[in-house]
Order: C-alpha cells, then sequence, then structure tokens
C-alpha cells in the first residue's frame, strides 16, 4: 500500500474533510482503540461523537472552569508551592488528569497516591496513539500485553464503581426521583442516559470510552503545557517584559498557546486510508486502501501562510482571521478535536476577555498559576527530551518557583 504525505497547510485542511478517508493513526493498536469515537467512521462516528459533545455544553465549560478545576489545580499546585520546585513531566500529568478524569466520570478519592495510580494505567494505555510511531517496532507485543492488563486493572479500580454509582443515578433519574440536571455531567452519564444496557452498547466498548476519553484530554493537553513552558522560558529570557504582560492580558496568553499549539501539535502527523480511489485536494490520485500521512508540522510551517520566520515561536505574528494561529493542531473535519474549548477556549478579544463566562481554556488557567509563583528554569537540572517516539514528549522539565519573580499577591 501506498503512503502519500500532505504538507500543504490548504491541502491537509481541505484533505481531512473528505468523507472517503478512514482514520488510520491507531492502526497499529488492536487492543484498545478500534471502537473509540477517534477510530469510528461514518454513521457509527457521527452519533458516539454527537452524545460526547453533548457533555460539552456551555453549563460544563463554566462549571469546570470556575468551580472543578480551580480544586484540580490547587491540589497540584500546593506540593510544588511547599517544595518551591518541580516536574513539568509530572506537574501537567497530575494537574490535566484530575480535570479530565472527572468530565470521563471516573471517581476516585482525590488523594495523590489515587492519582498517581489513575497515571500510571494511563501511561500504559498511552503507547495506544502512539504505537504506530515507534521507533522500535520490535517493542509492539510487549506493549499489546500492556494495553490489555492496564485496561483490566482500570477497570476494575475505577471504571466498574464509577458506572455502578452512575447507573444508580440514572435509574433514580428514570424513576422521577431526581432531575436531569441533578445527574453528573460527564462521559460516562451521557452514555448511561442515551445507551442504557449493554445491548445498547457493550460493556467493554463502554470502558475503553471512558479511558480514551482521560487519555484524549490529559495526555495532548499535558504534552502541549510542557511544550508551552519550554517555550515560554526560552521566550522571557529576550522578553523578560512579557512574563507581567501575560498575566494581565488574556488575549496575549491565549496568542502564546495557539503559537506553541502551531509549532508543537500533540501529534506530529495524522493519518488516513482511502476506502476508494479518488483525487486529493492536492492533484495527488491515491488507490482504495492507500494511507494518506497529514504531516501537520510541516503544514503548520508553511512559510507562504505563516511568514519567513514560521519555524520560530513568535507569539506576535500577524495572520489574517481565516488563519487559526494554532494551525491544524486540534485537527479538521469529522475527526476534529473535542475538547478545544476546554483546553484552550474561544477565541479571546477585549470585548469577552474579562467576562466571567468566558472559556479561557484549562491551559491558560494552569500557566497563570505558575508565572504567579515565578515559574524559572531549575539552574541544576536540565530538561531532556524522550526519544521513543517521534511525538515531542519531556522525559523530565524541571523548574524552580522563585520567589524574586512571583506576584506579590500569589496565594
Ligand atoms: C492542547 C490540547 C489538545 C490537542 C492539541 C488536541 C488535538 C487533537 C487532534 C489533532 C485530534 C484529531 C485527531 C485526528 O484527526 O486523528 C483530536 C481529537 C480528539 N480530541 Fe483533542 N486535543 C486536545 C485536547 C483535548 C481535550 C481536553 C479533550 C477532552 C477532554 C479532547 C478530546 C478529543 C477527542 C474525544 C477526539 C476525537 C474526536 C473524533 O475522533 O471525532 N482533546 N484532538
Amino acid at each position: 500500500m501506498a503512503e502519500h504525505v500532505v504538507t500543504r497547510y490548504r491541502d491537509a485542511e481541505q484533505t481531512l474533510r473528505l468523507p472517503d478517508l478512514h482514520q488510520a493513526l491507531y492502526d497499529a493498536d488492536t487492543v484498545f482503540l478500534p471502537r473509540t469515537v477517534v477510530c469510528l467512521h461514518g454513521e457509527d462516528h457521527t452519533k458516539k461523537k454527537r452524545i460526547f459533545s453533548s457533555v460539552f455544553n456551555r453549563r460544563f465549560f463554566r462549571h469546570y472552569q470556575n468551580h472543578v478545576f480551580p480544586k484540580a489545580l490547587k491540589e497540584t499546585m500546593d506540593p510544588v508551592i511547599a517544595d518551591g520546585r518541580g516536574d513539568m513531566a509530572r506537574f501537567a500529568y497530575r494537574v490535566l488528569i484530575n480535570l479530565t478524569a472527572d468530565s470521563a466520570g471516573i471517581d476516585r478519592r482525590h488523594t495523590e497516591a489515587d492519582t498517581d495510580r489513575l497515571l500510571a494505567l494511563l501511561a500504559k494505555l498511552g503507547h495506544a496513539p502512539t504505537m504506530g510511531q515507534l521507533t522500535d517496532p520490535s517493542d509492539r507485543d510487549r506493549l499489546l500485553a500492556e494495553l490489555e492488563e492496564a485496561l483490566e486493572a482500570f477497570r476494575v479500580e475505577f471504571f466498574e464503581p464509577s458506572l455502578a454509582r452512575r447507573r444508580a443515578l440514572v435509574d433514580r433519574h428514570n424513576r422521577g426521583e431526581i432531575d436531569r440536571a441533578d445527574l453528573p455531567q460527564d462521559a460516562i452519564t451521557v452514555q448511561l442516559i442515551h445507551h442504557p444496557t449493554d445491548a445498547d452498547l457493550p460493556y467493554d466498548e463502554r470502558m475503553k470510552d471512558a479511558a480514551f476519553f482521560i487519555l484524549a484530554g490529559a495526555f495532548t493537553t499535558a504534552n502541549s503545557l510542557m511544550n508551552m513552558v519550554n517555550e515560554v522560558l526560552d521566550w522571557f529570557e529576550d522578553h523578560p517584559e512579557d512574563r507581567r504582560r501575560l498575566l494581565d492580558d488574556p488575549v496575549l496568553m491565549q496568542r502564546f498557546i495557539w503559537e506553541n499549539a502551531r509549532l508543537h501539535p500533540a501529534s506530529p502527523i495524522t493519518k488516513r486510508r482511502a476506502l476508494c480511489p479518488m483525487d486529493l485536494p492536492d492533484g495527488h490520485h491515491t488507490a482504495a486502501d492507500d494511507y494518506v500521512t497529514l504531516d501537520l508540522t510541516r503544514t503548520n510551517r508553511n512559510t507562504d501562510l505563516f511568514g519567513a520566520d514560521a519555524e520560530a515561536f513568535n507569539p506576535y505574528r500577524d495572520l489574517p482571521d481565516t488563519l487559526p494561529q494554532h494551525g491544524l493542531s486540534f485537527g479538521g473535519g469529522m475527526h476534529v478535536c473535542l475538547g478545544k474549548l476546554l483546553a484552550v477556549g474561544v477565541k479571546l478579544t477585549d470585548d469577552n476577555k474579562d467576562a466571567e463566562e468566558t472559556e479561557v481554556g484549562t491551559m491558560a488557567l494552569v500557566m497563570r498559576a505558575l508565572l504567579r509563583h515565578g515559574i524559572a528554569r531549575d539552574p541544576e537540572r536540565r530538561a531532556q527530551i524522550d526519544e521513543s517516539t517521534a511525538r515531542r514528549h519531556f522525559a523530565t522539565l524541571p523548574f524552580v518557583l522563585d520567589p524574586a519573580l512571583a506576584v506579590a499577591d500569589a496565594a
């Protein structure tokens, strides 16, 4: 089977919208992802996506941003503040796993031990999306066995108790004992409302959907956050005045976040398989079963669109309204990211930036907390990139909280 690589932004944008291209990025994983929303196609995909999308309404965002997330953030910030230092490679995952576990509908005691157990299981499941991008493909069988094991532990320790509690609540709602508005707002609950029995939705699929939801939300955002911290700390060396500006100006903060997303898409590529012979927007012809790879790192760095300095981190780049600064980092077409608003917010302007209900996104909330406490590079420990996949993951990204850089009223 031939593989065709798309590297031009506008071609990729149109290619992602073609209905006869099937998701293929996760083909190497035969255990975990095949029946999750990111791999389904056509009507099956539309149905599942519609259900999940209904979790993310304005009420959800407001509640999470103003009530749930500040708690998750505080839980993760407190030990780092006490130590005066931390490692983004742990911090980012801890803070985001709590948020996405809540939106998936996974209950847990809010202890560091529970968070770390869930993280350890998801770290194993996290190999599924990157399995097709392994630098050493002989690792595949071992990783598939680990996937099975991690899924079973996730099922027993987290999924089953969370499902049972929600089933009881949905039953009470069906008997008219509680209002719909009083049900938890999360992925497991909406699925129970729409597909109450295992005949409607097999148990195994329900469990994998919940695990995927956490993975899709936490690992992508954590990766983006680590790159963001790395870029921003470099940027401050030449532009120290922006440290304070970022805290004062949410529109500028979003520019930084989107610029970072453009340069460092959570996955450097996405991949599709042609369901029939077709002409692609870039003029290339593919046969049925050929692969079409969309190189997001390259599309996001097209100099004719993003400027001669497209390879550089420049949050101040001036782009037309028709070109989002984050490029194609949240995908496009039928598989476009479901959690973009949660991660990076709505487009901020001077008109909406100060309104309480405006979604600024979790990345901005975390960055604000770190900047207020004076995040800086740890002079004694260097950052290291994990080279085991083509994705740019940090093995370690140590930082200190420097009181001299903190803002006076940081709690
Ligand atoms: C900076 C953070 C994020 C980035 C860069 C990101 C990126 C992406 C990309 C590129 C895709 C499309 C994959 C493809 O076409 O193969 C995607 C899909 C998806 N994302 Fe995100 N994502 C982020 C955060 C989130 C969050 C916070 C959630 C949920 C809580 C989420 C849930 C999903 C889901 C469910 C899909 C699958 C949608 C579908 O297949 O129809 N993402 N994301």
